[in-house]
């Protein structure tokens, strides 16, 4: 039987019959029957922008599976760059696919100088690592023009290449920048998240030594940023790639969406949100004040899970191995309680509000000695891949222009009054 819906215009009594295709109806089939009547849907809740093969995202069962494969095993078992790889091409590399991959990538994590003296060390001492990442990697697209030629998959993939690889010096040299400290050269001899933290942390010793579990916690948050489907910043990159401005245009405007508090800026909410109730008898007081619509318990609900996020799962048993090396938080016996009583609250219950991936980020890049104005930067690295595999997608299709319609309820026509007899 061909699954259908059928729309009546009441004021014609005319009828279209439209298939439901990938638990979708296409909106032009509604559109020949309701010309100029547009569907009213802020924030898209309930509108499909496009058909992706990327990520999978069961919000109501917590299942998350990145081309088909479950998060769970991809955090347990891959590497950041793999799930980079899959990401973009659709399937896990093989041994030598993997080999060049991670060589491609190794290699192009130096950044033109000019971009370190003229540009980085021209912001003002105390600026946000954000606002810096922002600006740098939309200049990126001044020193390679060859990106506009969107067209030509052999430049697409160098600029995702150069985008994956250069996102984490940018980072590194952002936060240098803003601790007066210098900046810390690329090393091609560590690993992906290794080379982070030494651009990071290194001081004067000849080669920095990352602690291995750390580095492995921080691959894994990675893995577990890298996509989300069509959530704001992704939607931004295909939004912005739409009108076919280059690469970093596109995923400068991401990084811009990702940086509010509703979207990547939420795990620095988190720890503001914890370090604000201090000890554990104000949790009580605070949860009251949340259901009085007072504030948000930062770190949950989400638009899409209506069930625990699988991510936070994950994040949760991560938290462990890294206190285990970095010592125990205190703010992580708040962040238990908030969450045990949350879930049995009927006001988070009714809602389906759950931790989100957010929720303990924060405490491990913390414990992590990563600076809360970082924290969003480190979102940006992880979901870099997720953005530019949607921006290849979108090109791939061919989608035409993003241009959505309004619903004017301005004034209608007046007549200009002259400043003087206003
Ligand atoms: N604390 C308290 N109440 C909440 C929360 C929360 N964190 N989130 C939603 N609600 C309530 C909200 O007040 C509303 O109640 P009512 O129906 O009585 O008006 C109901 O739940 C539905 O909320 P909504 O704002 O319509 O939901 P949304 O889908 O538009 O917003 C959200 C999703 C993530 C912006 C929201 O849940 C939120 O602000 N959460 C806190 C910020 C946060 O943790 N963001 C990270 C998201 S995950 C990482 C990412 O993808 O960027």
């Amino acid at each position: 039987m061909t699954e259908t819906v059928t729309i009546t215009d009441n004021r014609t009594g005319k009828s279209v019959e439209i298939p439901i295709k990938d638990g979708g109806v296409d909106a032009k089939a509604f559109s020949k029957l309701l010309p100029g009547i547009w569907f009213f849907d802020p924030g898209f809740t309930a509108t499909a922008s496009t058909s992706s093969a990327i990520t999978d995202l069961d919000g109501t069962n917590g299942i998350l599976r990145y081309r088909g494969y479950p998060i769970e095993q991809l955090a347990e078992q891959s590497n950041f760059l793999e799930v980079c790889y899959l990401l973009l091409f659709g399937e896990l590399p093989n041994a030598d696919q993997l080999e060049n991959w991670v060589h491609d990538i190794t290699y192009h994590t130096f950044i033109h100088e000019n971009m370190r003296k003229r540009f980085m060390e021209g912001f003002h001492h105390d600026a946000h690592p954000m606002g810096m990442l922002v600006s740098a990697i939309a200049a990126l697209s001044t020193f390679y023009p060859e990106a506009k030629d969107i067209h030509d998959p052999e430049s697409r993939y160098k600029q995702i290449n150069r985008l994956i690889s250069k996102v984490p010096t940018l980072a590194a040299m952002a936060y240098r920048a803003s601790v007066g400290q210098p900046f810390v050269y690329p090393d091609n001899n560590l690993n992906y998240s290794e080379n982070f933290l030494s651009m990071m942390w290194k001081v004067a010793e000849p080669s920095y030594e990352p602690n291995p579990v750390l580095a492995k916690a921080l691959d894994t948050l990675l893995i577990l940023h890298a996509d989300h489907e069509q959530n704001c910043s992704t939607t931004t990159m295909r939004v912005v790639g739409s009108s076919h401005a280059d690469p970093y245009s596109a995923a400068a405007a991401a990084t811009s969406a990702l940086y509010g508090p509703r979207h990547g800026g939420a795990n620095e909410q988190v720890i503001h949100m914890l370090n604000d109730i201090g000890t554990y008898k104000n949790i009580e007081p605070f949860i009251e004040s949340v259901k009085a619509g007072e504030g948000r318990l930062m770190g949950f609900g989400h638009r899409v899970y209506k069930a625990y996020d699988p991510r936070a799962a994950i994040v949760k048993k991560q938290a462990d191995a890294v206190f285990d090396v970095t010592g125990r938080s205190p703010l992580l016996d708040i962040a238990l309680k908030l969450e045990e009583i949350a879930l049995n609250d009927e006001y988070f219950k009714s809602r389906n509000l759950y931790p989100n991936v957010d929720f303990y980020t924060g405490l491990i890049y913390q414990a992590m000695n990563i600076p809360m104005d970082m924290f969003t930067v480190m979102f940006t690295i992880g979901r870099m891949p997720g953005w530019l595999s949607h921006w290849q997608e979108m090109l791939e299709q061919e989608q035409r222009i993003a241009r959505p319609r309004q619903l004017y309820i301005g004034p209608g026509e007046r007549q200009y009054v002259p400043v003087e007899n206003r």
